[in-house]
This record gives C-alpha cells, sequence and structure tokens, in this order.
C-alpha cells in the first residue's frame, strides 16, 4: 500500500466572522443546507464534512461545478484557508498545529501551488516570476535564474525567458505558473483549475505534457476541474464535489461501473470512455512474472500451474526484458531463463488512452505489457479488457 500523503479529516470550512459565523457552523452541524444558511446568516459553507485519504506519486482530481467548494478546499492544503474544524495531516503531521514559521517552510519547500487565475506578477519577466520562490528564500540571484532555467525548459518556454508576463498568451502563463511550482520542487502541487483558461487545442498539449511529467517527477499532485472529461483524463482517482460534499470518490472506472446516484450518472453523461480512460486505469496485475535469473524449472512449474503459455520477464528494477514461453521452457535443458527470453515490441506506454490502445492490440485474451516511460512493468492488459471497458 502506498504511504498516505495527505490526510484530510472531518474537514470544515465556513466564510464569515463572529457570532453570526457561531450559528452558521450549528446550522451545519444541524443538517441545514447551504443555501439555507446563505439565506439565514451572513456567512458561507465552502466544505462541510470532508475525509480523503491521498497517496504519495498520487494525481488525486477534485471535480465539481462551479462553487462546489473545490477551490475552498484546496486551499486548506495549504492553509491559505484555516478551516473551522477538521484536522489536514501532511506526511502525518497536522498542518493545522504549524507555527507560522513552520507553514512559511512547508510552503517554501514541500507544497506549492498553481492559481486558477495564473497569480502572476504582470510587470516581471518570466524567469523573475519563476524564480519568485527562490526569491523570498534568499537565493542569490544566479543561483535562482539558473534553477528558474531549468523549470522555463522543463514547461518548454525557453526563448521566452526573458518576456514580460503581460507580453505571453493565456497559455504560456499557465507554463509560467506551472515552472514556478516547480522550481522549489515540491513534493505536493496543488492545481486549482490551472487549464480552464486556455483554448482547447492548448489544453489537450498540457494535459498530455502533466501525464508526461508525472512519470519522471513523482509528486503528488491535487488536481482542480470542472471538466469530467479533464478529471477522468488526469487522475488516478477523482472526488466528485457538490455544495461543499464529496459525493463520490474512486477511480474513474468505478464511476463508469458504480456511479453512487443520479448527480454522478448525469456527470458522467457526456464522457467518451475512449478518450479518459488509460491502460494505467485498466490494467492488471499478471498472474506471475519471472525475474531473469530465475530457474527454467521454477518458471515452468509457474506458468503450468497459472494454466499459462507465456509470461513477462523483469530485472531487478522492474524493467521489461521481454518474454519467456512454456513451450522453449519445456523444450531447453538451461538451468535459468535468462537465454530463452524473447524480446516484447509490444509493450503499451501506459498513459495511453483506450481509443489509442485497441487498435494495436490483436484480438483475443493474451495480455499485453503496460509499461512507462523507462520500460518499467506495471501490469497487464488484454484486447478483451478493453472492450469490456468501453462497452459498460
Ligand atoms: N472568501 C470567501 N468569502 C465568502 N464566501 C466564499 C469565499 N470563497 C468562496 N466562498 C463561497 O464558498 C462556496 C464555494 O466556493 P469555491 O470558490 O470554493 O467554489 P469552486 O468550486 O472553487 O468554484 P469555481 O469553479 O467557480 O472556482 C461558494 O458559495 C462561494 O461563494
Ligand atoms: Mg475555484
Amino acid at each position: 500500500m502506498p504511504k498516505k500523503k495527505i490526510e484530510i479529516k472531518d474537514l470544515e470550512l465556513i466564510f464569515g466572522k463572529g457570532e453570526d459565523r457561531k450559528r452558521a457552523i450549528k446550522m451545519l452541524h444541524d443538517g441545514k443546507s447551504n443555501d439555507y444558511i446563505r439565506e439565514h446568516t451572513s456567512s458561507a459553507v465552502g466544505v462541510r464534512k470532508v475525509d480523503i485519504d491521498i497517496y504519495e506519486g498520487e494525481m488525486f482530481v477534485i471535480v465539481g461545478l462551479s462553487g462546489s467548494g473545490k477551490s475552498s478546499l484546496i486551499r486548506c492544503l495549504n492553509r491559505i484557508n484555516t478551516p473551522t474544524n477538521g484536522e489536514v495531516l501532511i506526511d502525518g503531521e497536522n498542518i493545522l498545529d504549524y507555527s507560522r514559521e513552520e507553514l512559511r517552510d512547508m510552503r517554501r519547500h514541500k507544497v506549492s501551488m498553481v492559481f486558477q487565475h495564473f497569480g502572476l506578477f504582470d510587470h516581471r519577466n518570466v524567469i523573475s516570476n519563476v524564480a519568485y520562490g527562490l526569491e523570498v528564500q534568499g537565493v542569490d540571484k544566479e543561483e535562482r535564474e539558473k534553477l528558474a532555467m531549468e523549470s522555463v525548459k522543463a514547461v518548454g518556454l525557453e526563448g521566452w525567458e526573458h518576456h514580460k508576463i503581460e507580453q505571453l498568451s493565456g497559455g504560456m502563463k499557465q507554463r509560467v505558473g506551472l515552472a514556478r511550482a516547480l522550481t522549489n520542487e515540491p513534493e505536493i502541487m496543488l492545481m486549482d483549475e490551472p487549464y480552464s483558461a486556455l483554448d482547447p487545442l492548448i489544453r489537450r498539449d498540457m494535459q498530455k505534457e502533466l501525464l508526461g511529467l508525472e512519470d519522471y517527477i513523482d509528486k503528488t499532485i491535487v488536481f482542480i476541474t470542472h471538466d469530467m472529461n479533464e478529471a477522468f483524463k488526469l487522475g488516478d482517482r477523482i472526488a466528485l464535489m457538490k455544495d461543499g460534499v464529496i459525493v463520490q470518490i474512486g477511480e474513474p472506472s468505478d464511476y463508469f461501473e458504480n456511479p453512487a446516484n443520479d448527480y454522478v450518472e448525469e456527470f458522467i453523461a457526456d464522457v467518451d470512455k475512449g478518450q479518459v480512460l488509460k491502460a494505467k486505469q485498466l490494467m492488471r496485475e499478471p498472474a506471475y512474472v519471472a525475474k531473469e535469473n530465475d530457474r527454467r524449472t521454477t518458471t515452468r512449474d509457474a506458468l503450468e500451474k497459472h494454466e499459462k503459455s507465456f509470461c513477462y520477464v523483469i530485472d531487478d528494477n522492474d524493467v521489461l526484458l521481454g518474454y519467456v514461453t512454456l513451450d522453449d521452457l519445456n523444450e531447453s535443458r538451461k538451468q535459468t531463463i535468462e537465454s530463452l527470453v524473447k524480446e516484447e515490441p509490444k509493450a503499451l506506454y501506459r498513459q495511453l488512452f483506450l481509443k489509442e490502445i485497441y487498435p494495436l492490440m490483436e484480438k483475443g485474451t493474451t495480455d499485453v505489457a503496460i509499461v512507462d516511460s523507462k520500460n518499467r512493468l506495471h501490469g497487464v492488459i488484454s484486447y478483451d479488457d478493453v472492450i469490456q471497458a468501453l462497452s459498460i
């Protein structure tokens, strides 16, 4: 089980002051609706009783209509918003107990945020915006610009580093925001509707890039959107919010297989599964995987036991080396399987969408390897799995 990186427990957030806020809290606990509370007080409910565990390395998406409480919630995770009740644990520490200094440290080193409306300094140039976090940390100019330049390159803005923000398009501004968030090498990235203001084509490019980025930076990302297609495309797991509560939480396939209620069903009605479900969401654990130095007879016995005609072979770092067949294992007299490994040309990248993978597969139940960008084996998928997922 991966480690819990962020734990949100019984979280409530009410915007308001003094006695009025206290009355609002009481109404909330009495089960009154957000509308009722807004009508009877001058306070507003942002979040009502949310519980979520987010795992290390996960891309966790929060989706919901405008006003459902997404920004209110994500802003509790770096304490831009101070919750009314509940806990937020990061690496097991309750950040609501943090001193001002501890908070500042956390925001500088551990958790960074890409804001809904960019949040850039228009009068500054690209590199100085990207280096801003390091500047406030007191890193000297040469060093911070060197580090900032690496992020500028990572988001594809090389050559633009000396341009003013106001000279950039919306898509480029968004890249600057992302580069800035990457520069202090955070463990957690909070992204509040980073792509909402972008044209569909640029948006698609940015989504692809983010998915690719996830493969080599092992960060925990909390991503907010109001677009279910985007949520499913990006998320390992997704929480659907409505009126400050989580209506459903799960993997994309959970939403299709077991929608929690009519609201969820309606929300996902227009989603094209082939374009949003990815290999990594559908893949299974292989029945058996061998290591290159395994004994031939052990591997043969395992395949016979699992009734498989072949299995994949990996090295000590999980990198896929190829496969061995039961026929070859039976015919050979070798001690180990090493020399029997055949190259696997058909392995599929785990970020591919089902629409992209199924033309590449042969009909039937044969398992095809699913790998990451470093060719590490993550699971297997068959043509029949894909067809079944698309037809539910
Ligand atoms: N600073 C604030 N003061 C008072 N009420 C607020 C404040 N921020 C948000 N709210 C209220 O809290 C509720 C949730 O708003 P929030 O901004 O979290 O929604 P959202 O899901 O992020 O919406 P959007 O998609 O439009 O960004 C709304 O009713 C909103 O009016
Ligand atoms: Mg918002």
